[in-house]
C-alpha cells in the first residue's frame, strides 16, 4: 500500500496533468485513507506540516558541490520510527518559518550540512555523546577527516528503529565503512555463530563498542573483551601453555586463532611512569620527525638508530621513563577478524620458539598518534637479538640455562618494558646506562669490560621454567 502511494506520488510530480493518474491517486487515496488517519494522529500537528511537503519524493536540493540532497521524509517509516514522539524542530531548530522552502538557503555539501546538524543529538542522547566524544572516530572528525562516522552516519534521525533486536549481519553501520573487516568477519568463527545463533556471538560493536570505540591495539587491544564472554580462557590455556596470562599480554589472540595470518612484532614505545602507551601530542608531531632523522636511508631503524631515538624520549631527568614493549601482532585488520575454530589454532611451542620463527621476521616502532591509532616505522629485525648482546642485561637475566635462546630474545624484548615484574635492584635505568656505555665503548674500541654481571640472576621465581 504504502509503495503505491509513494509511487503515485512521485508520477504526479513528474506527470500532474494525467488524468489517468489522477484517477488512479483517487483510487488509492480511498484505499490509503484509514492508515493515512492513523498516521496523522500519531504525530503533531508540527510535524504534518513538515510533512506534507517533504513527504514526497522530488527532484531534491542542488547542493553548491553539485550533490542533490534529497528532501524526501517518509511519514509511514518516522510513525515507525523511535522518534516518532519527538518534533522535527528539536533538531532543526533553526528552521524559520516564514522563510522556509520559499526562499534558497545555501549549502555547501552534503557532508557540511551533516557536520552542522551533529550537535542535534546531544541533548537528549548525553551519554552516548559524551562516549562518542572520546571515540577514535570523534578524534578523526575533530582532526577535520570527512571520512569518519557521525552519529547519523550510524543511525538515520528519521527512520530509526530499536537497536535491542539483532537484525542480519550485513545491517551493521559499520559494515558500511569497513567493508573488507566486514567481509573477513562474516566469514570468521563468530560470523558464523552470529547468523546461525543470533546475540550470543559477537558482532563488532560488542568488540570495539559502538560509541566509544578505541583504536583497536591500543593497550590490551581488544583482550578484556574477548574475556568477558570467555571467563575460563586463561584457565583453558594454562592446561597446555606455561604462564598463559604472560602470553596473553604478549601475544593479540588473533595471532594464534587466526592461523594464516602474517605476523608482526610491535616495539611499542612505553612510558613507565604514567604506565601507558606514549603517544604523539596533537599538532606537535614528533615521532616522524625523529624517526626520519635516525633512519635517513629508510632501511628500518637498526640498534644503534633506536637507541638514539629512545635517548631523545628520553632526556636528561627522565631517563628509563620510556621504554619499549614487545607485543606480537597480526599484519592487518583484516587477518585479526580470520578467527579459526579451536582445532585449528596455533599449539606448536616451534611457531615462536625457534630461532628464525616466522613472527619475528618482521618488527616494527609504533607510537599512538593522537587519536590513538598507531603510528610506525620499521625496524631491522636483527634489533630484537642484537640488543641482546648488551652485556649489561645480562645482569638480571641468566641467558641459556635451559631455555632455547629465542626465548630469552623474547623475554629481553618484554623484558625491556616489564614494570610490572620487580627486576631486582637492576633498574631499567641502568639497562640504559648499559646499553649506552656498550655504543660508547663499541665507538672508541675500548676494550674496557663493561657492567658487573654478578647480580640478580633471576627475575622472578617461575623464571627457570625449562622447555
Ligand atoms: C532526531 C533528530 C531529527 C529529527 C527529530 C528530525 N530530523 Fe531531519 N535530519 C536530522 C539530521 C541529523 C539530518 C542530516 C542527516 C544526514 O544527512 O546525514 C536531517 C536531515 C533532514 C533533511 C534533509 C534530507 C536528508 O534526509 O538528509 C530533511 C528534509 C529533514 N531532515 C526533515 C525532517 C522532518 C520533516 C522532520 C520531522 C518529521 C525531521 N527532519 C526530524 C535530524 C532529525
Ligand atoms: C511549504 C513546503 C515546506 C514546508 C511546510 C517545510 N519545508 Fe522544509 N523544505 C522545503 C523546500 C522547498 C526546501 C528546499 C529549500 C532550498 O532549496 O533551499 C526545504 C528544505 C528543508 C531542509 C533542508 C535544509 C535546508 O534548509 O534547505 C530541511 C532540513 C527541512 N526543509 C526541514 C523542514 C522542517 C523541519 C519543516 C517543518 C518545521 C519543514 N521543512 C517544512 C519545503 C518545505
Ligand atoms: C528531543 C530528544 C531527542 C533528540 C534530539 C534525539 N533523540 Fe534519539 N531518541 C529520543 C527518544 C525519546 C527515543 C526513544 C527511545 C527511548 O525511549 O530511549 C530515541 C531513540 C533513539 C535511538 C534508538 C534507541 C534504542 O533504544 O534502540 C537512537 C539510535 C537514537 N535515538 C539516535 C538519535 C540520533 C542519532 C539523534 C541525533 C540526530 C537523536 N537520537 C536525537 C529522543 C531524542
Ligand atoms: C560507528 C557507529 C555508531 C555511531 C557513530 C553512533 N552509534 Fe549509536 N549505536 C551504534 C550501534 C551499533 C548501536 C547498537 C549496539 C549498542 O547498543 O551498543 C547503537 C546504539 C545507540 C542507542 C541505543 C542504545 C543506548 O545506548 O541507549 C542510542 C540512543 C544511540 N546509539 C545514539 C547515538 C548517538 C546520539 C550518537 C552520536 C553521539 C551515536 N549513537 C553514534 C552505532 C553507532
Ligand atoms: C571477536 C571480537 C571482534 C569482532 C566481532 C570484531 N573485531 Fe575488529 N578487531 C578485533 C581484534 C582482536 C583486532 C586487532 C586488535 C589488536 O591489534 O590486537 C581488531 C581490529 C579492528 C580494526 C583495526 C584494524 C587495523 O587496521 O589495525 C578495525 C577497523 C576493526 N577491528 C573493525 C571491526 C569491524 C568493522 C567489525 C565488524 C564487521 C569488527 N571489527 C568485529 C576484534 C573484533
Ligand atoms: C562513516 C564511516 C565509518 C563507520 C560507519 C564506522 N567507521 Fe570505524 N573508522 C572509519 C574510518 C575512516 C577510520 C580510520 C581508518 C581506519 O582505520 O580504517 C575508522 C577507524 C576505526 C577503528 C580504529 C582502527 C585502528 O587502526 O585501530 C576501529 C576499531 C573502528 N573504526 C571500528 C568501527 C566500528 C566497530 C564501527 C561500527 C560500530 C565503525 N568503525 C563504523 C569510518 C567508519
Ligand atoms: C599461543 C597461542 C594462543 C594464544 C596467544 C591464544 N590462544 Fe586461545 N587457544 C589456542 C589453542 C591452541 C586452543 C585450542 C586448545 C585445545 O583445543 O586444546 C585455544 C582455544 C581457545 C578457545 C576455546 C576454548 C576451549 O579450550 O574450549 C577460546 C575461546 C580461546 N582459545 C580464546 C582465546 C583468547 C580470548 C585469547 C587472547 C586473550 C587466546 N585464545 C589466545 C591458542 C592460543
Ligand atoms: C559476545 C561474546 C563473545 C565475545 C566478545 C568473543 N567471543 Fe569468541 N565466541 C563466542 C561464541 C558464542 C562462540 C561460538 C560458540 C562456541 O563455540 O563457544 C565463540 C567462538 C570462539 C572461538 C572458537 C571456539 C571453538 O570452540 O572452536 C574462538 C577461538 C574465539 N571465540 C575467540 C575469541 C576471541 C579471540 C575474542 C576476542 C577477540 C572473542 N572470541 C570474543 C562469543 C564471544
Ligand atoms: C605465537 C607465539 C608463541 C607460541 C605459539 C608460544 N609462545 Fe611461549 N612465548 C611467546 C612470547 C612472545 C613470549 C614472551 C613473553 C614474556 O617474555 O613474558 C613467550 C614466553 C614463554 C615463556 C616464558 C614465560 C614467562 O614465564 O615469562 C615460556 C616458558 C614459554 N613461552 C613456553 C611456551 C610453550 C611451552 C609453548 C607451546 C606449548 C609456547 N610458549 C608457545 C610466544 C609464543
Amino acid at each position: 500500500m504504502s509503495t503505491l502511494c509513494t509511487l503515485t506520488d512521485r508520477f504526479l510530480l513528474l506527470r500532474p496533468n494525467s488524468l489517468f493518474l489522477l484517477g488512479l491517486f483517487a483510487l488509492v487515496l480511498s484505499f490509503a485513507g484509514p492508515r493515512a488517519h492513523a498516521q496523522e494522529s500519531a504525530l503533531a500537528k508540527e510535524e504534518l506540516a513538515c510533512l506534507r511537503c517533504h513527504d514526497k519524493v522530488g527532484p531534491g536540493k542542488t547542493l553548491e558541490s553539485g550533490e542533490v540532497l534529497s528532501l524526501a521524509i517518509s511519514t509511514n517509516a518516522y510513525v515507525d520510527s523511535m522518534h516518532k514522539d519527538t518534533s522535527c524542530e528539536d533538531c532543526h531548530d533553526d528552521i524559520d518559518a516564514k522563510t522556509h522552502g520559499k526562499t534558497i538557503t545555501p549549502i555547501k555539501s552534503k557532508r557540511d550540512f551533516a557536520l552542522g546538524m551533529r550537535e542535534s543529538c546531544r541533548t537528549c542522547h548525553a551519554k552516548n555523546f559524551t562516549q562518542y566524544d572520546d571515540s577514535v572516530h570523534a578524534a578523526m572528525i575533530k582532526d577535520g577527516n570527512k571520512e569518519a562516522p557521525l552519529c547519523s552516519d550510524c543511525h538515520n534521525a528519521h527512520t530509526v528503529r530499536s537497536t535491542k533486536t539483532a537484525g542480519p549481519i550485513a545491517a551493521t553501520a559499520c559494515a558500511n565503512c569497513h567493508e573488507d573487516i566486514f567481509k573477513a568477519y562474516a566469514k570468521d568463527v563468530h560470523g558464523l555463530a552470529r547468523v546461525a545463533n543470533g546475540k550470543t556471538a559477537p558482532i563488532c560493536a560488542d568488540c570495539h563498542k559502538s560509541h566509544g570505540v578505541l583504536a583497536a591495539s591500543l593497550g590490551n587491544g581488544i583482550k578484556d573483551a574477548c574475556l568477558t564472554c570467555h571467563e575460563d580462557s586463561i584457565n583453558q590455556h594454562k592446561e597446555w601453555l606455561p604462564n598463559a596470562g604472560r602470553h596473553f599480554e604478549a601475544i593479540s589472540c588473533p595471532v594464534c586463532h587466526a592461523p594464516t595470518a602474517q605476523r608482526r612484532v610491535n616495539l611499542r614505545l612505553y612510558d613507565n611512569v604514567a604506565m601507558k602507551q606514549v603517544s604523539e601530542k596533537t599538532g606537535v608531531p614528533q615521532f616522524e620527525k625523529l624517526t626520519l632523522a635516525a633512519d635517513a636511508k629508510d632501511m628500518g631503524l637498526d640498534e644503534r638508530a633506536l637507541w638514539s631515538l629512545l635517548k631523545e624520549f628520553n632526556q636528561e631527568g627522565s631517563e628509563g621513563k620510556t621504554v619499549l614493549r614487545g607485543r606480537l601482532e597480526v599484519s592487518s585488520g583484516i587477518e585479526a577478524h580470520q578467527l579459526s575454530e579451536k582445532s585449528k589454532a596455533i599449539k606448536d611451542c616451534n611457531v615462536c620458539h625457534q630461532k628464525g620463527a616466522e613472527p619475528f621476521q618482521s618488527v616494527s616502532l609504533t607510537i599512538a598518534g593522537p587519536d590513538g591509532r598507531p603510528i610506525r616505522h620499521g625496524v631491522q629485525k636483527d634489533v630484537l637479538t642484537s640488543l641482546l648482546a648488551t652485556e649489561s642485561v645480562r645482569g638480571f637475566y641468566a641467558i641459556g640455562s635451559t631455555r632455547i635462546k629465542l626465548l630469552d630474545y623474547l623475554l629481553l624484548v618484554v623484558m625491556l618494558g616489564a614494570i610490572t615484574v620487580p627486576v631486582g635492584h637492576m633498574t631499567i635505568k641502568r639497562l640504559f646506562k648499559g646499553m649506552r656505555d656498550k655504543l660508547e665503548a663499541e665507538k672508541k674500541a675500548a676494550r674496557a669490560p663493561a657492567e658487573g654481571q654478578d647480580s640478580t640472576p633471576h627475575r622472578r621465581a617461575d623464571d627457570d621454567t625449562s622447555k
